[in-house]
């Protein structure tokens, strides 16, 4: 779109858009949308067209669903339109708030520099750990057990070592399940429970993980300024963006920029891993070539897997007067408007097929379909442009590095038949609707 075409379209105020508002006041059409994010927006956008306001509960939401209109979200700079300020909306209804004040270390930091030796080899460590757990045979369910892997993966990259011995790990797991933000998109229906209860859960296990930090600290040497003796991984830089700190403030400090990127993680790493591992099961043809060594399809199946499961609403909210653009008009939006487009709808409609897993669509991370579709940002499996997910490399060597052990040392039958996406889930790759049970053996060398 160029600035002259889209100063050829008619100016028209966010409340033009065809508006879907439901029949009860205030609640507006927010059941039917929390009901089933995705069928809600699809059946919508088949009824009044791509571009639309929906009201309920107080919020109003201007959708956007056209090849224009979501890439023109995209586009809009943070300062405008934000992520951070529409994550805080979102998230604040489960996460303790104290939590979100004074943060000194975000993903974004930690993945710039590319550690990439040393987090290969923390996650490979997390794996051998994990798996030396499952014994001789038994049975697990795919989710639960990639819940696990990734906890011990991320805790091992940027929690420290020493948070993954045996006697720390089981207390970490629980409280930062108990903590999980991504509940408060997966299960919306719960927040009235964490909002009656003054989040007392999520509190108590903010303190417990603070105490295990506190423990850990306590046993560590200082960070060396020139880098000797520190620990590799992620975690030695947390502790050196404290080192002016010190007592409870610098443990305080650490911990909860732990727990804030490892929060970041909990959303999509897991299920990313779980659904990888469901489709190759599902696929005897393709699990074998993985087996035989083919890592490069491993990472097409992890690619493809995210593109197809992802469930996430991009979400922004308005902060400053700006326009989105569309085929037909130039809309104004206003501050206090949530804007959005939602993944679900159409990464797995912008073409012909893509409602299927196919690995083919992926080359690496580049989807190879791009130039079928009547625009680029109409599929995405880590964002676009300034949002692009920071830790995008590291999922994915999480993923090839997990499922391959997995399937290097264990025979594996599922237990399952035809999982499909959480209908409630507003964000994140999808939970499964059933539990994805899979027998396993250990293989003999
Ligand atoms: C398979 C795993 C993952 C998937 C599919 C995924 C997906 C995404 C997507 C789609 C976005 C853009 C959202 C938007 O613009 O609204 C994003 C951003 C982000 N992701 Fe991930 N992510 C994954 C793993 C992780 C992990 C492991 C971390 C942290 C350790 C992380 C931290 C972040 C952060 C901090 C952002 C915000 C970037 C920004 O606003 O500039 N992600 N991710």
């Amino acid at each position: 779109m160029t600035a002259e075409s889209a100063a050829t379209k008619p100016v028209r105020s966010a409340s033009d858009a065809p508006r879907v508002s439901g029949a009860i006041p205030w609640v507006g059409a927010g059941l039917a949308l929390l009901q089933d994010p995705t069928a809600f927006f699809q059946r919508t956008r088949e009824r009044v067209g791509d571009t639309f306001l929906v009201e309920g509960f107080g919020y109003r939401l201007f959708c956007v669903f056209s090849p224009e209109g979501v890439k023109s979200l995209w586009a809009l700079p943070e300062a405008q339109a934000s992520k951070g300020v529409a994550d805080f909306g979102m998230l604040a209804h489960k996460v303790p708030a104290e939590l979100f004040a004074g943060r000194r270390t975000f993903p974004h930091m930690l993945f710039a520099r590319e550690d990439v030796e040393v987090y290969l080899e923390n996650l490979a460590a997390a794996v051998d750990l994990e798996l030396a757990s499952l014994g001789a045979s038994g049975e697990i369910e795919a989710f639960a057990h990639c819940r696990r892997l990734a906890h011990r993966m991320g805790l091992a990259s940027w929690g420290g070592r020493a948070a993954t011995a045996p006697a720390r790990i089981e207390r970490l797991i629980a409280a930062f399940d108990a903590l999980d933000s991504s509940e408060s998109f997966v299960h919306p229906e719960r927040a009235f429970r964490t909002w009656a209860t003054g989040k007392r859960r999520e509190k108590a296990a903010l303190a417990t993980i603070e105490s295990i930090y506190a423990e850990i600290l306590a046993e560590l040497p200082a960070v060396s300024p020139d880098g000797a003796g520190n620990e590799p991984g992620f975690f030695d830089r947390i502790r050196a963006a404290w080192q002016d700190e010190g007592g409870e403030a610098r443990v305080r400090g650490i911990a909860r920029d732990v727990v804030f990127v490892h929060m970041g993680s909990q959303s999509n790493l897991f299920a990313a891993m779980a659904w990888t591992l469901v489709h190759l099961l599902e696929r005897p043809a393709l699990l074998a070539a993985v087996r035989a060594g083919d890592d490069a399809l491993l990472e097409r199946c992890a690619h493809e897997s995210i593109r197809l499961r992802q469930r996430s609403i991009v979400l922004r909210r308005i902060l400053k007067p700006c326009e989105l653009v569309d085929e037909q008009a130039s809309y104004r939006l206003e501050p206090g408007l949530s804007l959005a487009t939602m993944m679900s709808v159409t990464n797995t409609t912008a073409a012909p097929g893509l409602d299927r897993f196919d690995p083919e669509n992926y080359r690496g991370p580049l989807f190879q379909r791009a130039r079928e579709l009547p625009g680029k940002e109409l599929v995405s499996t880590f964002g676009h442009g300034a949002h692009y997910c920071p830790a995008a490399r590291f999922s994915i060597s999480a993923i090839r590095i997990a499922t391959k052990a997995m399937l290097e040392r264990f025979e594996l039958e599922p237990r399952f038949r035809d999982p499909g996406p959480l209908r409630r889930q507003i964000g994140g790759v999808a939970r499964a609707d059933r539990p994805c049970r899979i027998r396993y053996s250990r293989r003999t060398e």
